[in-house]
């Protein structure tokens, strides 16, 4: 698999987004990550391509997939893995972004994977190190391996992303998950369509080739993939919605809801889940609908292939000098 792969080749020093990858560079990063989907049902899960290879994990904004994902998988390939949180950090000491990425840059990581209250942060850090640069989310802005890891779940499960009718369900305004799903799906030839209140989608979001709907069921007829999101309440500075209760009538996905889409309508959600919020328990539990499991399993391939690929591209060390 390795020897056979050498020749994949993704163009770029950074996966900073998914807006202006190319279908090309789209389908070299979910092929890869399809190679390792096996490999992580091996009981030997271990590669020995990274070794040597350090990743640094920083993180300055709650995660429990993402972070734990980049984790295994920098480990499984063999790298040496460290991670930082804002608990563990001296931004907590009122230390810069760019100081903490400066003082990482000195000990020669080769991958750091950033995640970022603050949209736009990950790109400037990126700028100001040697290392490649993953964004692991920056605030609302993009999320990138968390829309491959969703590309590679309906990849495999449906075969193809093109021609598919994706609805993306929920606070859009906030997500990243959809900013970057959206980029991804129209890249593919996937028809997209938004379904949010509508203080919670962009006014302008049809510029991005979308179509955006205020009613479940008349998004959801007929549909192939539907994607659920959390309400990000972290990110709202001011009410959207009168009530849980009222969201939940209009906006959560119960099977009711679900009975207008395609009758093997795929079930999504990026994780964490508000159970009884965007999505009733029963669906989001129906093993023969949701998807949501098999999301966290290609997330780990997902970030083996961005690792792996990203370090490809690194410089080699100039010869030691004695
Ligand atoms: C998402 C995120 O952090 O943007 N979660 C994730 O990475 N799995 C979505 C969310 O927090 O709701």
């Amino acid at each position: 698999m390795t020897g056979a792969a050498s020749n994949v080749h993704f163009p770029h020093r950074h996966l900073l987004g998914i807006e202006g990858l190319s279908p090309d560079e789209i389908t070299v990063l979910l092929d890869r990550s399809e190679s390792y989907v096996e490999q992580n049902r091996q009981s030997d899960k271990k590669k020995s391509l990274l070794r040597g290879r350090t990743i640094i994990n920083l993180f300055i904004e709650a995660s429990t997939r993402t972070r734990t994902s980049f984790e295994l998988a920098g480990k499984r390939l063999g790298g040496d893995v460290i991670n930082i949180s804002i608990a563990t950090s001296a931004i907590k000491k009122g230390e810069t972004l760019i100081d903490t990425a400066m003082t990482l840059n000195a000990m020669h990581p080769d991958v750091l994977v950033v995640r970022h209250p603050h949209s736009g942060a990950v790109k400037l850090l990126s700028e100001k190190v040697n290392c490649a640069v993953i964004n692991g989310g920056d605030g609302s802005h993009e999320h990138p391996t968390q829309a491959l890891l969703d590309a590679l779940t309906i990849r495999h499960r449906t075969g193809r992303l093109s021609g598919l009718v994706v609805a993306i369900c929920g606070d859009i305004t906030h997500s990243r998950v959809a900013r970057s799903n959206i980029h991804l799906l129209t890249t593919m030839g996937a028809r997209v369509r938004l379904i949010a209140p509508r203080t919670l989608v962009p006014s302008d979001a049809e510029r991005l080739g979308v179509t955006v709907f205020h009613d479940m069921k008349a998004g959801l007829a007929d549909c192939d993939i539907v994607m659920m999101l959390r309400l990000q309440t972290e990110r709202m500075h001011r009410n959207y919605f009168p009530s849980i209760r009222e969201y939940f009538r209009f906006f959560g996905l119960t099977y009711d809801k679900l009975s207008v889409a395609k009758p093997d309508a795929l079930v999504m959600h990026p994780g964490p889940m508000n159970r009884g919020v965007e999505i009733d328990s029963e669906v989001a539990d129906d093993i023969g609908r949701s998807a949501i499991r098999e999301q966290v399993e290609m997330g780990v391939a997902v970030r083996m292939a961005c690792l792996e690929l990203l370090t490809r591209n690194l410089p080699e060390p100039p010869p030691e000098v004695h």
